[in-house]
């Protein structure tokens, strides 16, 4: 596992990158506020991944919202069903959201975690490849308008970023594409000793080689 610390004062938080992290249920339990915790996930990612993160849970108990999948949904109506959730359960201001899915799901859990109680904790479990390198990472979540794409939001820190590659392993070839899309943006714009391992190991990425992709996904988040 490789652990980068995003150092932000007492905003500072950790980013874990590597294979089985879903299962090392500690990294997860270490970083909720309190005792009632809110898993955000989409239809498509659910079915995937939901069971592992309520597994590392452990004696924890949860709650969960299953959003429905695409970026057409990530607007203020969909993000009222996070509040319609966390109100009947009665969640508190010491509760924490969890964000499991792309980066739709963790902008808007996000940014339900900042308005929420005039703000709670939340932890980003990001699966695709372009939410472990970007959308996770930086505090920027928020909802589209239909005036305007992310023009509702707010900055609010994830307590960590738990970037596990497995689930990388049932991600769309678009999706893997898209991810690395950024990544090479990032070799490109700040870092040509990065982009030349990148063009030695393409191939090793296009085949999902979970080294590989680690290392890619940390020196993303470096930079
Ligand atoms: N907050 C930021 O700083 C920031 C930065 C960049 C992008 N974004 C936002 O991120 C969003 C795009 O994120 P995205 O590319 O992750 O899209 P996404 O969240 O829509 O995910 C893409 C698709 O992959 C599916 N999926 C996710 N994980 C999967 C898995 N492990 N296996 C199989 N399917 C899986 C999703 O259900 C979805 O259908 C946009 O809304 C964009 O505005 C935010």
């Amino acid at each position: 596992m490789h652990t980068l610390q995003v150092d932000l004062g007492a905003r500072s938080y950790p980013i874990y990158i590597g294979r089985g992290l879903l299962s090392q249920g500690e990294l997860l339990r270490q970083h909720l506020a309190g005792r009632q915790v809110m898993i955000v996930s989409n239809e498509t990612v659910a079915p995937l991944y939901l069971d592992r993160v309520a597994a590392a849970l452990g004696e924890v108990t949860h709650e969960t919202v299953i959003l429905p999948d695409g970026e057409q949904y990530k607007n203020l109506e969909t993000l009222n069903r996070i509040f319609d959730a966390l109100l009947e359960h009665r969640f508190e201001r010491s509760c924490t959201l969890v964000a499991l899915g792309g980066g739709v799901v963790g902008d808007m859990t996000g940014f339900a975690a900042a308005c929420y109680q005039r703000g709670v904790a939340f932890i980003q479990i990001p699966t695709t490849l372009l939410a472990q390198v970007d959308s996770s990472v930086g505090g920027k979540t928020g909802v589209n308008h239909p005036l305007g794409k992310n023009m509702i939001g707010a900055f609010h820190q994830p307590r960590c970023v738990i970037a596990d590659t497995d689930t990388l392993d049932t991600l769309p070839d678009r999706e893997l594409s898209a991810g690395l899309a950024e990544v090479i943006k990032y070799g490109l714009i700040r870092d040509a000793d990065f982009l030349a391992w990148l063009e030695d190991n393409m191939d090793a990425l296009l085949a999902r080689d979970h080294a590989a992709l680690a290392h890619a996904i940390e020196q993303s988040c470096r930079n």
